[in-house]
């Protein structure tokens, strides 16, 4: 199973994630959660992507693309993989579309979670009390959200073009949204 976790942050796109690579038996990638690493590590790539990750905006398409193929490359992506965070604009897409064709893994399904506004900020702001994200505050995640809006919406109605897109509430328990989630799933693939 290819799948793309699309949804704004704070969607519930990693809390998610973490259920689902359990129950579909594949890894989980993340390139926030790539990134932050890097950050962390205080590599090259890390300290150019700090300052534009902490204020909202996206990473620059080459150096994203560039972490997501050495991921791709690595061998527990044979039985597939689940996308969180890319792609994230229409070249992203496009680039992503590429790699894979080239590889013969095409995506499966994209799933979009869906949550107001209002409840992202309020999810948020418990997430920032709790683990002190930097990008975390209130001026940096309306700017998160624009650039949601902006950029990488039109990657939704990229794959709702092919017929791949399916949107699920992401309002409610925890388990209640991954059970959404897996009854979306094309039925001869939710157990690949
Ligand atoms: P990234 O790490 O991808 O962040 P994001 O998309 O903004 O999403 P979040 O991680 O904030 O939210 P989430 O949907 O994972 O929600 P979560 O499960 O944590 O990107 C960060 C930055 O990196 C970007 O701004 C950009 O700079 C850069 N970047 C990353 N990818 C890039 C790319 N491809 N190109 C360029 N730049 C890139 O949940 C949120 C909170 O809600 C948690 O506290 C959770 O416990 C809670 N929660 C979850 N589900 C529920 C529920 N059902 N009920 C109640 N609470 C819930
Ligand atoms: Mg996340």
């Amino acid at each position: 199973m290819r799948l793309v976790l699309l949804g704004a942050p704070g969607s519930g796109k990693g809390t998610q994630a973490d259920f689902l690579k359990a129950e579909l038996r594949v890894p989980h990638i993340s390139t926030g959660d790539l990134l932050r690493a890097a950050v962390k590590a205080g590599t090259p790539l890390g300290l150019k992507a700090k300052t534009v990750m902490d204020a909202g905006q996206l990473v620059s398409d080459d150096i994203v693309l560039g972490m997501l193929e050495e991921r791709l490359s690595q061998g527990d992506v044979r039985s597939g993989f689940i996308l969180d965070g890319y792609p994230r604009n229409l070249a992203q897409c496009e680039a992503l579309e590429k790699l894979l064709a080239r590889i013969g893994q095409p995506i499966d399904i994209a799933i979009k979670l869906e949550v107001p506004s209002e409840l992202i900020v309020e999810r948020i702001a418990g997430r920032a009390a709790a683990q002190g994200r930097v990008d975390d505050t209130p001026e940096t995640v309306r700017e998160r959200l624009r650039v949601y809006a902006e950029q990488t919406e039109p990657v939704a109605s990229h794959f709702a073009r092919q017929g791949k897109l399916q949107v699920v509430d992401g309002v409610g328990e925890l388990a209640d949204v991954t059970g959404r989630i897996l009854a979306a799933l094309p039925p001869e693939r939710a157990s690949a």
